[in-house]
């Protein structure tokens, strides 16, 4: 008898993607709210980036195979720009590139984190990452880490009651996404400390490392006892406005790299090297461009600070701010809040996409659309949640 076509049981453990239940919704709307909830940028990426002139840089065998580890000029330009960055030492030989940033952490959980291990995952957390952890056969355990610490909790008495036998990694990011925190000196030295007591790989999502407005960002593998034991994690889609083109980089001790390659080689052989084209010219010149988004970021933040009149903590980089509705949805499902919110014309994240301790929060992204757009979605936003806690239906 031929076994019946059951999925992989971890297949059911993934959550549908978190703005599906709002983005079916639009189509019934008289038009497009502001997407406030979208973790994306209105920026057009670098002139340096652009495929465009990618195209023009294909080699002769540029639609053939090329090599599983990636373009070497791409990776070795990768090293030399981190150096400027404050992760020095790193050559081609301490980079894979990835599908994305997504691709950079499933390849390192998929050669690091056996099934059973506990992966502590610091949340608020970029939604895909339980996903991806989960996939791997492996447990993801939330700590709620980002408002204890800005609380000045220390990162250590956060982390602790979390560590079982199990223990095998821990995820951070910083600036996060969704609450914009940067980690500062002293916690991140914490974290490294207790990640070498207890033996644990790190997994270090640097993600937003080019937008950081305030306070000090620091490279875990920097610290000591941190340079083997962690994967930093990069993104185009991030650093450069290139998220369509999926191109990431897991970067870490040549030790580990060459059976992360291996893991990589197995998902998807290689990476579309046109991409990689378009993502080694924006590495070698984009810094004015950068400079120039960081500052409209960090006044879009400025903004949000400004007028959002609900409980949240300031954004210190990223493009993020995480409110607390606890008080507005007085038990109602944030779900129910966010749909009726359609009708004032914004759309924001539900915040139990970034863990379990969040149901009454929600995200909101600054990045997503131009400055005017902005405090047009803020000020809809204001006066949704004013209706709300005068007890008023929205939309009216
Ligand atoms: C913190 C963080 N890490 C990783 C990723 C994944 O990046 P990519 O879109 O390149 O897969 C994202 C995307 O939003 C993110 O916010």
């Amino acid at each position: 008898m031929p076994k019946s076509p059951l999925m992989n049981p971890t297949t059911s453990l993934l959550r549908p993607s978190v703005f599906s239940t709002l983005a079916a919704q639009f189509k019934f709307l008289p038009a497009p709210p502001v997407p406030l909830h979208l973790g994306d940028t209105y920026r057009a990426p670098p002139e340096s980036g652009r495929l465009e002139r990618a195209v023009g840089r294909l080699p002769s065998n540029g639609y053939a195979y090329a090599h599983p580890n990636g373009l070497e000029e791409l990776r070795s330009a990768v090293a030399e720009r981190l150096a400027t960055k404050g992760l020095p030492g790193y050559s081609a030989d301490h980079i894979q590139v990835t599908q994305g940033g997504s691709g950079a952490i499933a390849t390192f959980v998929r050669t690091m984190i056996a099934p059973g291990d506990e992966v502590l995952l610091l949340a608020p957390y970029w939604p895909l990452v339980r996903g991806i952890v989960l996939s791997a056969g492996a447990v993801p355990v939330e700590v709620p880490f980002y408002q204890a610490l800005r609380q000045g909790v220390p990162a250590a008495d956060i982390l602790r009651p979390y560590l079982t036998e199990r223990t095998a990694a821990l995820y951070i990011t910083s600036p996060n996404n969704p609450c914009g925190t940067v980690v500062g000196p002293e916690a991140a030295r914490a974290v490294a400390e207790l990640c070498c007591q207890h033996n644990l790989w790190v997994i270090d999502d640097q993600a937003y490392h080019d937008y950081v407005f305030e306070g000090q960002h620091t490279f875990l593998a920097t610290l000591p006892g941190m340079a083997d034991r962690t994967a930093t994690i990069l993104t185009a889609s991030k650093s450069f406005a290139l998220a369509g083109l999926r191109i990431g980089f897991v970067c870490g001790s040549p030790a580990w790299m060459e059976a992360a390659r291996r893991v990589a080689t197995h998902l998807w052989y290689q990476v579309p090297v046109v991409c990689q084209l378009a993502v080694l010219g924006a590495v070698q010149d984009s810094e004015e461009w950068l400079d120039e988004t960081r500052d409209r970021y960090r006044v879009a933040a400025d903004l949000v600070h400004r007028k959002l009149q609900a409980k949240f903590d300031p954004s210190q980089g990223g493009g993020y701010v995480f409110a607390d509705l606890t008080e507005e949805l007085r038990g109602r499902p944030i779900i129910d809040y966010l749909m009726e919110m359609l009708h004032e014309g914004v759309c924001i994240s539900p915040g139990d996409a970034f863990g379990e301790a969040y149901n009454n929060w929600a995200r909101i992204c600054y990045t997503s659309v131009p400055l005017a757009e902005l405090e047009r979605g803020i000020d809809r936003l204001n006066r949704s949640l004013e209706r709300v806690r005068a007890g008023l239906p929205l939309g009216g």
